[in-house]
């Protein structure tokens, strides 16, 4: 059944909230306990359509998974299949971290090529030169990648592209390396704290790895690891967006559980705009309304993450002037610009920079989330628009955000998730 979520926009979003796991630590995560026969048992996973998916995976692998309480995952791995086929890793592009703990565990894989996706066409190229680097024979045929690793060998591997470093490849490159011997060296690694999250718990299962949260990640061989126990970090990203929820409302919100270290360029960016905000070791507070226009580039960790730019982008309709939005990730992330248009905004789209012209009435409507991000985006825009917004395709929003309408509603929001039956006649899509 279809769904749809119905907003009604003008209230504030007030209280405190509980961040929670994040989700792009707990997917390659999940994969890394491929790379160990023993029980690896993971807490704080959030409750999200990518994480089932991906346990569906790893079943399909031959993993015996339970979930003996929310949050907390137990994967054992004994006996498991080094292919993957195609209609599981189309399902999502995230998949594609199974390969290095395949390569790890079994020292071959064979994993249909995942697609792009409507943020981009988002290559593997890295992923593959890195483990050729590490003298893998690396063949792609039919739409499918094939990695025999019998001879690898640890090498130096660089991890730069046109756009930064990746980050699954990062992780790939890092789960193969555990269990490949010799030293891995790789430079240019990605600096984001999911990194870091998975090395941690590569180390706890026995892996030698230091330098993570640096460029220059140095990764010694070892035979073998073994289970652990393991708390995923909170979700950077989920906190961010329930942020700008209380600014673009006038609100007052705190996160809790939160790591307000992982979102320091996101910060600064709110207080910019003359948002309030204030921190604790693990909480933040943020209060008051935008009042200032701003430019945004979006980065590789530590600068201004792509996965919140759409949210800010929302954020920015409500300020006066031109605020403008440049994508250094993704050139076309700006599928919400279109969406957020129907509602009133005005926003000019160059290249690969969006400029937002800020305070034109905002006034609800029928739009179509086209990604995840976009999603939450759109809801965030109809929070302080007038009258009624029907967000269609809510599955995309179920990816990456749990129990997003309700968690709103808890924080004053008039927000309801319906099946699309419910929407105006004419209004919902076939
Ligand atoms: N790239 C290449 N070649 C490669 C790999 C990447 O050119 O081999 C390019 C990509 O096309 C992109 C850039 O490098 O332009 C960065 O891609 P990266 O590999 O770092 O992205 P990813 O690992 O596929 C993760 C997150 C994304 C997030 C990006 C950037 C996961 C599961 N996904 O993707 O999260 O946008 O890093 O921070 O960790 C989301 O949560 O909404 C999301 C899309």
């Amino acid at each position: 059944m279809l769904e749809v979520a119905r907003i009604r926009g003008g209230n504030p979003i007030k209280g405190s909230l509980r961040a929670s796991g994040s989700k792009n630590s707990a997917l390659p995560i999940l994969a890394a306990a491929l790379l160990t026969h023993e029980t690896v048992t993971l807490h704080n996973v959030p409750n999200l359509s990518d994480v089932r998916f991906m346990v569906e995976i790893l079943k399909h692998q031959g993993a015996k998974i339970e979930n003996p309480k929310k949050g907390t995952w137990t994967i054992t791995a004994e006996e498991i299949t080094h292919r993957t086929p195609y209609d599981l890793v189309r399902k999502m592009r995230a998949s594609v971290c199974l390969l290095g703990a395949l390569v790890g565990r079994l020292r071959q894989a064979e994993m249909a090529l995942p697609g792009g996706c409507i943020i981009g066409i988002r290559p593997i190229d890295l992923h593959l030169k890195g483990l050729e680097t590490l003298n893998c024979i690396v063949e792609v045929e039919s739409g499918v990648i094939k990695v025999n690793a019998e001879q690898a060998r640890g090498e130096n591997v660089f991890m730069g592209g046109p756009m930064g470093s990746t980050v699954t490849g990062t992780a790939n490159i890092i789960m193969a390396a555990t269990l490949t011997p010799g030293l891995t060296r790789i430079e240019s690694a990605a600096l984001e704290p999911e990194i870091s999250d998975l090395c941690s718990l590569l180390n706890k299962m026995g892996a030698k790895i230091s330098g993570h949260g640096t460029p220059l990640i140095t990764i010694e061989g070892v035979e073998k690891l073994h289970g652990c126990e393991h708390t995923i970090i909170s979700d950077r990203i989920e906190t961010g967006t329930y942020l700008v929820a209380a600014a673009i409302t006038g609100g007052d919100l705190t996160v809790t559980h939160c790591n307000p270290q992982h979102l320091t360029a996101f910060l600064e960016k709110l207080k910019e705009v003359g948002v309030n905000i204030e921190t604790s070791e693990d909480t933040i507070r943020a209060f008051g309304q935008p009042t200032q226009a701003v430019e945004i580039i979006t980065e590789p960790y530590p600068g201004f993450p792509t996965d919140l730019q759409a949210q800010f982008m929302a954020l920015q309709l409500k300020v006066p002037g031109r605020s403008t939005f440049t994508e250094k990730i993704y050139p076309s992330r700006f599928m919400h610009a279109a969406e957020l248009q129907r509602m009133g905004a005005e926003i000019a789209i160059e290249g690969s920079t969006a400029a937002v012209y800020g305070d034109r009435p905002l006034s609800g409507a029928p739009v179509m989330a086209s990604d995840l991000r976009a999603s939450a985006a759109l809801i965030l825009a109809a929070l302080a628009a007038t009258g009624e917004t029907w967000v269609q395709r809510l599955y995309h929003l179920d990816r990456g955000y749990e129990q997003f309408e309700e968690r709103l509603r808890n924080l004053g929001a008039d927000i309801e998730r319906l099946p699309s039956s419910a929407m105006p006649k004419g209004f919902a899509e076939e």
